[in-house]
């Protein structure tokens, strides 16, 4: 799946299309709600509504460079769609939740950088790595919400948004081709990048959403909420997850996306997801 040439890239571009009329509301089995996976798909409903902020963040970085920019504009707008998409569903699950209000608590809390006129990541292709891992987060994360919900709405829409995914980190790694070119960011660079933005998947944009979604009315406590969250999130993974994510990454940063690399950074992240949930699921009890 990782590999892939321009006609086939150009199909695939054009075949994934859908909007929220293209989704089975009608066969929505409220019995199937897993109240558990309700709190994630709330989270998450925030974050990706937030797309267009990073389309005018990436606008921003990639001043200049009109092709990226245009990409970047259609990218947000798929982001919102994925947002939009959650909402309504976790609207139907639970109708007490007010998507646009949450997403309201949300933006006042947390705010990407609008005004940026250069990466966080300290160039263009060092940008584009983490656009890749975040992008492969999604595309497992919404896989594996696909594969461990009952509800079949919520299945079709995961499915749906994990191939997005999967197409916007094959967008992000054929422009991180481009700038390779053009700054040569090495090898270490890259790796260096790619870990960073590793690490930062378990901080405060995730948990914040997690608790403007779920827990408006408590004080917001980030170590907690980040530890409430992400003990939900790993407990949906399954080991092939993990395998495929590692091979993205890998891939992302110039290695042999399947191979012994990839079969030892599997069994590592595998275990220490496992041990994660395991502790943080007796700290909760
Ligand atoms: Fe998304
Ligand atoms: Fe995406």
């Amino acid at each position: 799946m990782i590999g892939f040439c321009r006609e086939s890239w150009v199909r695939y571009n054009a075949a994934m299309r859908w909007t929220l009329a293209d989704i089975p509301w009608e066969k929505f089995d409220r019995a199937k709600v897993d109240r558990e996976i309700l709190r994630l798909v709330k989270a998450a409903s925030l974050v990706e509504r937030n797309g267009e902020d990073y389309a005018r963040y990436l606008c921003g970085v990639f001043a200049g460079d009109a092709v990226f920019q245009a990409a970047a504009r259609k990218w947000g707008v798929e982001e919102v769609q994925h947002g939009e998409a959650l909402g309504r569903w976790a609207m139907l699950a639970d109708p007490s939740f007010d998507h646009a209000a949450a997403c309201a608590r949300f933006t006042a809390g947390f705010r990407v950088d609008l005004n940026a006129a250069a990466s966080v990541r300290g160039s263009r292709a060092g940008e584009l790595v983490a656009r890749c891992i975040v992008e492969t987060g999604t595309s497992c994360y919404y896989t594996a919400l696909a594969e461990a919900s009952a509800e079949p709405v919520l299945q079709v829409i995961c499915r749906r948004i994990a191939a997005d995914e999967l197409r916007h980190y094959k967008l992000f790694l054929t422009h991180l081709e481009r700038y390779l070119a053009q700054e040569g960011l090495g090898f270490w660079g890259r790796l260096g990048v790619a870990l960073g933005r590793i690490r930062e998947s378990e901080d405060d944009e995730l948990a914040f959403a997690y608790h403007a979604a779920n827990h408006p009315e408590l004080a917001y406590d980030r170590r907690r909420t980040a530890r409430d969250h992400a003990r939900r999130a790993y407990a949906i993974y399954r080991r092939h997850h993990v395998e495929r994510g590692i091979a993205m990454v890998l891939k992302a940063v110039g290695l042999t996306p399947n191979g012994r690399l990839n079969r030892l950074a599997t069994n590592l992240g595998w275990r220490f997801m496992q041990r994660r949930v395991a502790r943080w699921s007796r700290e909760a009890a």
